[in-house]
């Protein structure tokens, strides 16, 4: 039977017939979850340097947000004030990830409100009583140190005290894959007995019931497929030897653009 779905739809749906909520980066991915079906309640939108309108638009669909500038959270707190639950990324200034492209939470990094602008965030919270539900980080990609998630929890934990109505610690994804032959991937067990460790610890000392959220992305899908092209000439230069392939950044652009290592193996060798 032919579906009638996207490539886009298709993957959101199996993400959804998992049981899963689903995160989303621009407005447009949160039309299409609610398109494949995802309740509103079960979809968050975490931006960066959206326009306003785009953060309305996701209150009028009633999904959650998580707001990355002081910004976009005075104009929250000036429309909505406290009618509307709102979560806020926090940039932890934590260098993680497997190169500076694919880091997020550094103390250059555009992602997120700085921690250290605390005292910023405390004034707006405070002068629109804006109900902050949900504190979220993410670090970047490829990290494959669970001490890194559990440096987020520290800087959750230095936070926590001056946000009384938080509910949900949002960790980010990040989780590496393995790429090169013999290299690990993040070891999800033992993350998800030290967060379990650290969640218990800080819901005793702040008298109240926390709840971890993650939001991993490529380590769903990086393995669910093989990329397969053919060689179409060889050129020979002293020890280089260069394969063109009838293919190009524009189906694979991740080792141009993100630095990333692709194994590469031959699989299928035919001399014409
Ligand atoms: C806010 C946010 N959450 C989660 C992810 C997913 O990251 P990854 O694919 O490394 O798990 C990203 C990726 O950029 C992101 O920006």
């Amino acid at each position: 039977m032919k579906s009638s779905l996207t490539y886009g739809q298709l993957k959101q749906a199996v993400v959804k017939n998992a049981g899963c909520p689903i995160d989303c980066s621009s407005i447009n991915e949160v039309k299409l979850a609610l398109h494949v079906g995802f309740d509103p309640k079960n979809i968050l939108y975490t931006s960066n340097s959206v326009s306003f309108d785009e953060i309305c638009e996701a209150v009028t669909l009633s999904i959650n947000v998580n707001i990355d500038s002081l910004s976009n959270l005075e104009k929250f707190g000036a429309k909505f004030g406290n009618t509307y639950a709102v979560g806020v990324r926090i940039r932890p200034n934590i260098m993680a990830g497997g190169n500076l492209k694919i880091s997020t939470g550094h103390d250059k990094s555009k992602f997120g409100i700085p921690v250290t602008q605390l005292k910023e965030l405390k004034t707006i919270q405070e002068k629109y009583q804006i109900n902050i539900t949900t504190l979220h980080i993410h670090t970047g990609s490829e990290i494959k140190e669970v001490s890194v998630f559990i440096q987020s929890a520290a800087v959750f934990e230095s936070l926590l005290s001056e946000f009384p109505t938080v509910q949900v610690l949002d960790f980010g994804g990040g989780f590496k894959v393995p790429y090169a032959p013999n290299e690990k991937g993040t070891d999800i067990a033992l993350l998800g007995s030290e967060v379990n460790k650290v969640m218990k610890k800080m819901s005793e000392k702040f008298g109240r019931p926390l709840m971890a959220w993650f939001e991993p992305g490529k380590y769903l899908v990086s393995e669910a497929g093989y990329f397969i092209s053919q060689v179409n000439v060889l050129k020979e230069q002293g020890e280089i030897i260069f394969a063109g392939i009838n293919t190009g950044l524009n189906h694979l652009i991740r080792p141009m653009f993100y630095d990333a290592y692709h194994h590469i193996e031959v699989f299928l060798k035919v001399t014409f």
